[in-house]
């Protein structure tokens, strides 16, 4: 039986993923180019020996989509399958424990870039459906795996492919596992997730750099601009000063309020683990409001002038910041650019220009609780975890929901098990590795719920 293959096979799953995370795939930085194709390689190798049929490469504009198929179910549901082989960079490198790729287990964990994100939960959906079909030679459901290589950078290769809707991505309903569970031990499903516009904003005053002693007082500062457009944007109080910009903000309904009012939250806890001092945003909103179901501008990077050790006096000709927004239903990613552009340059300061670059967008998602996949998710979860599902949303994007909503009109079912402390994008990522191994039960079950 399947639960006995999933315990039999620990050992070798792990090694797997050892392998897995061993491969630098950061989307990112174009020096890793070899390393993208051969994690893409590393998943058609998975995916070929767990049975799967039609295994291969899509190539395209971007890094290669992974693609596999198990069709041997005729009436019963299509699952599309999706996860995210690339990783984020690793730096600050000094501040991992252990290097970030080669894995290393301590107690229950298992540390490297993108254990948690997306590796070890790419993988979760690989053994969960080897299983039936190295122990039945039959899945309970009709199968199609699509796994891409850039989603940590905005890329876009996934979406053409999908938008041109080609048939042999018709399905009921995608899973993922990308998310994280609310608390350790409690199953959780995001029904929605933030979408993002993500931007630079290039500054330029003087023609070249000048003495600040000699022409400060008279000349224009790119970096002293670009502090005075985003505390334009974003008022002290943390309320974002776009106009327009919230018009759209479909408020969470009382009842998913009430739902969030009964997770379990601790401010103190929360604060401890961000290792922030107090929480700041939007009066009049709670935590969660404030990170799932409200907007936000974030600024990511500033560059410009001197920033090595000791002093120069510069005044720099030339800034950029790095700056993003996040979106939630019924916001539209083309307005909000629109919004933001327009903002910005009404923010501009005398004396220096402003040219906002955007470089990737996409929209919010959120999906019906009461969906029968959902339910038949959360289902599979209780009995996995023992303990009932909790709904959530996430503040975090994974643009492929709202593309696989739009173009081939299915709801994703949001089946994460990373945990809050995982570090995600942060030095020590790691991984729960019980998640892991329950992770592929619950996933197994789910396909079993969802075949009956
Ligand atoms: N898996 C994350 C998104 C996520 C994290 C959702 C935690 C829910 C809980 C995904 O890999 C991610 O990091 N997405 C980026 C998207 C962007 C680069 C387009 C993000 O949210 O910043
Ligand atoms: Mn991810
Ligand atoms: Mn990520």
């Amino acid at each position: 039986m399947g639960m006995t293959y999933y315990e039999q096979n620990r050992t070798a799953f792990l090694e797997g993923l050892k392998t897995f995370l061993r491969i630098p795939s950061i989307s990112t930085l174009p020096e890793h180019k070899p390393d993208i194709r051969r994690a893409a390689e590393f998943l058609l190798a998975e995916l070929r020996s767990a049975g799967l049929a039609s295994v291969e490469l899509i190539e395209g504009p971007g890094n290669p989509l992974v693609y596999a198929e198990w069709l041997g179910a005729p009436g019963k549901p299509t699952l599309l399958l999706y996860g995210h082989y690339d990783v984020q960079p690793a730096d600050p490198l000094e501040e991992w424990k252990s290097p970030p790729f080669e894995p290393d287990i301590r107690g229950d964990n298992i540390y490297a870039r993108g254990a948690c994100d997306d590796k070890g939960q790419t993988l979760i959906l690989v053994k969960a459906v080897e299983g039936f079909l190295k122990t039945r030679g039959a899945l309970p459901v009709n199968v199609k795996f699509l796994i891409e290589g850039e989603e940590e950078c905005g890329g876009e290769h996934i979406t053409h492919y999908v938008k041109q809707k080609p048939p042999r991505l018709a399905a009921d309903a995608a899973v993922i596992c990308d998310t994280e569970m609310f608390a350790p031990e409690l199953p959780t499903i995001c029904v929605g997730l933030r979408g993002i516009v993500y931007g630079e904003l290039h500054v330029e005053g003087a023609g070249h750099d000048l003495h600040s002693g000699v022409y400060g007082g008279a000349a224009p500062n790119p970096i002293q601009a670009i502090a005075e457009i985003l505390t334009a944007l974003k008022d002290r109080a943390g309320r974002i000063q776009i106009p327009g910009f919230t018009d759209r903000v479909r408020p969470p309904s009382d009842k998913e309020k009430a739902a969030w009012a009964g997770l379990p939250y601790n401010e103190e806890e929360y604060l401890k683990e961000m290792g922030a001092r107090a929480l700041v945003g939007e009066p009049g909103y709670s935590v969660f409001e404030r990170t799932w179901a409200r907007p936000t501008l974030e600024v990511h990077g500033i560059r410009g002038g001197f920033t090595g050790e000791g002093a120069k006096t510069v005044i720099p000709a030339r800034a950029v910041a790095k700056v993003s927004l996040r979106l939630v239903a019924d916001q539209e990613p083309e307005e909000a650019i629109r919004q933001l552009e327009q903002a910005v340059a009404q923010a501009c300061p005398k004396g220096v220009t402003v040219r906002t670059k955007i470089l990737h967008a996409a929209g919010p998602s959120l999906v019906d609780p009461e969906d029968r996949f959902i339910r038949a998710a959360a289902q599979a979860l209780t009995e996995a975890f023992g303990k009932e599902t909790v709904y959530t949303r996430s503040g975090g994007s994974i643009p492929i929901v709202g593309v696989f909503q739009e173009h081939l009109g299915i709801p994703s079912v949001l089946m994460g098990f990373g945990l809050p402390d995982d570090n995600l994008h942060a030095p020590n990522e790691k991984f729960h590795l019980p998640n892991f191994y329950r992770g592929i039960e619950a996933v197994a079950r789910f396909l079993e719920v969802v075949g009956a």
